[in-house]
């Protein structure tokens, strides 16, 4: 049998979030994180996620913050819950677009001695000229490039990361010296990257910081194939979740690696009551709050490129055509590509089923993984890992800072009775608890 990995995702930029429920908290506030991280690692779970964008999405010109807006910066969140946790590990999104590596795998490093290995990095990329205006450098890489910099930046990360060798720290007062002679000292040359000096940050005790990549796209499969330990997907039904599994396992064999070494992890929402009808009732209540009305026609107009604010969302969809060339929600990249022909699927299916805006949208946009009683959870959960949708879910609850405590209380104990969950913590390092060995480094693998 399979063992079930599982995270949370601190959710904030996406619709999922209800940050208008009365039982929500601040969104921003360090003490929510810390309740969210706590609970988590009760609940023995591998690692705590944090996502980022690098500029706030804009409506119509305007912040749009129907969604929470104004996280602050993920390594520093992580480094404060480092201190207040012991076993649970830490992830964070770092863009590769838009950072060097020299500073990003410092601050990795950094968190890893901290926090005891337990670092983990979201590597993404980032395509578009609205994110660049805030780095001064535009569109400046073309979208194919995007994960050639990223494959170099992360190489070079790796380089910089074993600059430092187990045991370089000597601090030996007899000798008088600190550290090992040559510690840190590395050069790299690249297409992207020409560096060379002297790296500041001893190795941590994973040696590289677990490595997640969140790509859709053949490139993005590709590179997770090629380095990542971990991919995230958003492919949370399990028709779709099987066919990307067995597409990104595939892949794995050409890089010598094997089924193991990379852990595929969906997104997933997890509601839970007493009963199965009782949880029904509740998901739909909390799939209406997430597509509100205003989120509703929000996202129509972020599809028809277009102001549709005097179209009723209990109406029908509006009768005029997409603009394709014009972009009213910047920055989502939901609302990126294909709209076209999104728009014509969505006519198709509101058309084919009479659906209004607002029950469209909960069609496309909205709904819930696994709803039901904490048996139910817990038998779909399984199910979907040992059919090989999954190798584990990272879950998104719709309330902050209290919305995982119902899993962890009434789910996971069910998951270890299966004998699918672990029930303590076995090893110290995040590492360990993704059941990964040793990093590769780069010499090894090219
Ligand atoms: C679960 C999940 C989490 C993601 N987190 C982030 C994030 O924090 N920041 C970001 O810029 N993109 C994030 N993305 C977007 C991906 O990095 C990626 O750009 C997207 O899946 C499209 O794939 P492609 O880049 O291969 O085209 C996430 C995607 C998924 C599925």
């Amino acid at each position: 049998m399979k063992q079930v990995h599982l995270a949370v995702q601190l959710p904030a930029i996406h619709n999922v979030t209800v940050w208008s429920d009365p039982r929500s908290e601040s969104q921003i506030s360090i003490d929510s994180f810390i309740r969210l991280a706590q609970a988590a690692e009760r609940g023995k779970f591998d690692f705590f996620f944090l996502a980022e964008g690098l500029r706030l999405r804009e409506h119509k010109g305007e912040v749009y913050d129907l969604d929470v807006v104004g996280r602050p910066e993920n390594l520093t969140v992580l480094a404060a819950l480092a201190a207040v946790t012991d076993r649970l590990g830490l992830a964070g999104t770092v863009n590769a677009t838009f950072n060097e590596p020299y500073e990003v795998a410092r601050r990795l490093a950094s968190l890893d001695l901290l926090s005891g290995g337990r670092a983990a990095w979201n590597v993404v990329t980032s395509y578009d000229a609205f994110t660049g205006e805030n780095f001064r450098r535009g569109g400046f890489l073309d979208e194919a490039d995007r994960y050639t910099r990223a494959a170099e930046f992360l190489r070079t990360a790796r380089e910089l990361w074993d600059s430092w060798a187990e045991g370089d720290v000597l601090a030996d007062a007899a000798s008088g010296h600190f550290v090992r002679e040559g510690a840190g000292r590395f050069a790299h040359r690249g297409r992207h990257f020409d560096i060379e000096g002297r790296f500041t940050t001893p190795r941590g005790p994973q040696g590289h910081p677990v490595v997640i990549q969140a790509g859709e796209s053949d490139a993005g499969r590709e590179f997770a194939a090629s380095d990542a330990d971990v991919i995230f997907s958003k492919y949370s039904r399990l028709e779709e979740a099987r066919p990307f599994y067995a597409d990104v396992k595939s892949r794995l064999a050409k890089y010598g690696r094997t089924h193991g070494q990379l852990k595929i992890m969906p997104t997933a929402t997890a509601i839970v009551a007493d009963t199965d009808e009782e949880a029904v009732a509740y998901a739909d209540e909390i799939t209406r709050a997430q597509v509100s009305p205003q989120t509703a026609i929000a996202h129509l107009e972020g599809v028809w490129g277009r102001d549709l604010s005097g179209y009723d969302p209990d109406g029908p969809l509006p009768d005029v055509d997409p603009e394709p060339e014009s972009l009213v929600l910047k920055g989502h990249s939901v609302f990126r590509k294909g709209r076209e022909e999104t728009a014509r699927r969505w006519r198709k299916l509101a058309d084919e089923r009479g659906l209004s805006i607002r029950e469209l949208m909960i069609e496309v946009h909205g709904g819930q993984t696994f709803v039901g009683s904490p048996r139910t959870v817990a038998d779909a959960i399984d199910h979907y890992v040992q059919s090989d949708g999954a190798d584990g879910f990272v879950l998104v609850p719709h309330l902050t800072p209290g919305g995982l405590d119902e899993v962890v209380d009434r789910v996971v104990p069910l998951l270890q009775e299966k004998g699918v969950f672990r029930e303590e913590y076995t090893g110290t390092t995040l590492r360990e608890h993704l059941g990964l060995g040793a990093p590769t480094s780069p010499e090894e693998t090219s």
